[in-house]
């Protein structure tokens, strides 16, 4: 199972690096397998060794060069950081990424070997246009992705359920991961308001490889109780 925190824009960089001292810790007292990823915000990623996988939130798609505001690749590879998170739609709809320009990031970052986690998820309207309408719209945002990448993972975070507390019912969240599988054998992880309380089932569902968490794992030992239920 692959278990991944995403800490958005929280914790300052002493508070993240004592973060994933505890889950470094956790992970060697009950000796688990799982793959583990934590993303911290850009300014409080920092050299990592372990079997917790650091990975960054964002990146241009460059090594380096004059990008006012923006971080290279270059950069990330100065803290150990292979992992990227792409297609977030925090990043889509608040920040605007269009499906071209993150399909851009999505094949430079592939041509320089870094993992990629690829967000895709439907906003409520579509959702609501029935089965059909939202397979059609989750699939235009695998365009320009190459699924078969052997160094993907997906995540389905519908956007409707991300920090609000609301979650698809475990039948749905089953039904879609099956049907993303059919397109691709990449690990599927389920997002969007994850807790604690509803993380063991949601990782027992057909067709979920783990969950990517946001509000829910910015408490360490919430973190670490997912981590053991993936055991
Ligand atoms: O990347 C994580 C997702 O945006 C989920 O965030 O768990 O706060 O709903 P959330």
């Amino acid at each position: 199972m692959v278990i991944a925190s995403n800490l958005k824009t929280n914790l300052t960089r002493e508070k993240t690096i004592s973060y994933l001292m505890d889950v470094e810790n956790f992970l060697d007292e009950i000796k688990s397998n799982q793959d583990v990823y934590v993303f911290p915000a850009q300014s409080s990623l920092n050299p990592h060794h372990g079997k917790v996988t650091q990975g960054a939130q964002n990146a241009y798609a460059t090594k380096n060069g004059a990008f006012t505001g923006e971080i290279g690749l270059e950069q990330l590879e100065e803290f150990d950081v292979k992992t990227i998170l792409i297609g977030h739609s925090e990043r889509r709809h608040i920040l605007g990424e269009t499906q071209e320009a993150i399909a851009q990031k999505f094949n430079f970052y592939k041509t320089q070997g870094f993992k990629i986690v690829y967000c895709v998820g439907e906003p409520l309207e579509v959702r609501e246009e029935g089965e059909d309408v939202m397979m059609k719209y989750l699939e235009l945002q695998y365009e320009g992705i190459d699924l078969d990448y052997e160094n993907l993972i997906i995540a389905y975070e519908p956007v409707w359920a991300i920090g609000t507390g609301k979650t698809p019912t475990l039948e749905d969240i089953s039904k879609i991961h099956l049907k993303l599988k059919e397109k691709s054998s990449a690990p599927l992880l389920y997002g969007g308001s994850v807790k604690v309380d509803t993380a063991l089932d949601i990782l027992k569902c057909d067709g979920v490889d783990g969950v990517l968490v946001g509000s829910g794992a910015l408490k360490v030992e919430n973190f670490c109780k997912m981590i053991q239920f993936a055991d």
